[in-house]
């Protein structure tokens, strides 16, 4: 079997600076409290957790010292640390953090922000605290309860921007419809991840050339499930695993190429141990 693995699978820059300054405070002391799952790869939490990470979801439960993940927070968040009194040591992805600033910017100068994203996940709830009045888009069929909301604030103009993990396709296609919509009101930032934006296409790209292909992340992770998505379009023979024990040898058995690609959030070991999976095929 041919295996290609994608350039741009696995830790992305925000990940990996996530998890190595929680590594360096770990080295520092023996715990250290994290505000939510650091990133959504349960190997990588579970041995964060053994080192000493103690993952919380109320702030007010930290002592000294509070991580920001990389996915940010809301801006009480911050607030309530300094109300606390607590040290914030605060990983919150650069690409993120210029999120907030936009978002900050232009509420500040009375727009209506439209976000296209997913509701729950961390870096929307974030973004959404740096809001004055905004809107959550996911699918087409949110525009209509968008505009009518938007018309309702009294605000004259309105920015959309993205989650950083929303699909590019899907963020186009959304802006369009909101432009003809809104003309001139709307003002458009394109806010999705670079290295989001080259792990989808090249697992466009790699999906159409092979017979199998292998998503590894974390079932909870916004951008491998989109890339699971996106090679499931293209090819049939598409797996999304979170590890090695996740893949099924009856159902990849047979093929003659795979390609595989992981999560911004999947640690190395883990597509190296499915590419010794496949290799012993
Ligand atoms: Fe940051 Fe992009 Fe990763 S926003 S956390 S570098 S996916």
């Amino acid at each position: 079997m041919q295996i290609v693995l994608g350039k741009t699978a696995g830790f992305c820059f925000g990940v990996r600076n996530a998890v190595e300054k929680t590594e360096d405070e770990l080295e520092k002391t023996n715990h250290v409290y994290c505000l939510g799952e650091l990133v959504h790869n349960s190997r990588v939490t579970g041995d964060l957790e053994k080192r000493g990470a103690i993952f919380i979801d109320n702030i007010e439960d930290a002592k000294g010292k509070v991580i920001i993940r990389a996915h940010g927070e809301p801006l009480e968040t911050y607030e309530k640390a300094k109300e606390l009194g607590l040290e914030i040591v605060d990983l919150t992805c650069p690409k993120v953090l210029k999120i907030h600033d936009i978002a900050n910017e232009y509420s500040n100068k009375g727009y209506y922000i439209i976000l296209t994203g997913e509701e729950t996940h961390p870096e929307v709830k974030g973004t959404i605290g740096f809001c004055n009045k905004c809107y959550i888009i996911k699918e087409e069929n949110d525009i209509e309860g968008c505009i009518r909301e938007f018309e309702e604030s009294g605000l004259e103009k309105a920015i959309l921007i993205s989650q950083t993990t929303f699909k590019l396709e899907k963020f186009e296609y959304l802006s369009k419809i909101l432009k003809e919509k809104l003309g001139d009101k709307l003002e458009i930032h394109q806010t999705i991840c670079s290295a989001t934006k080259l792990r989808q296409e090249e697992t466009e790209k790699l999906s159409k050339q092979v017979d199998l292909m292998i998503i590894i992340g974390g079932k909870n992770s916004s951008n491998s499930t989109k890339l699971y998505e996106i090679a499931k379009k293209n090819c049939n023979n598409t797996f999304f695993v979170d590890s090695v024990e996740d893949l099924n040898i009856e159902e990849i058995k047979g093929f003659k190429s795979a390609g595989i690609m992981a999560g911004a959030s999947t640690p190395q070991i883990s597509i190296e141990e499915v590419i010794d999976k496949l290799k012993a095929l």
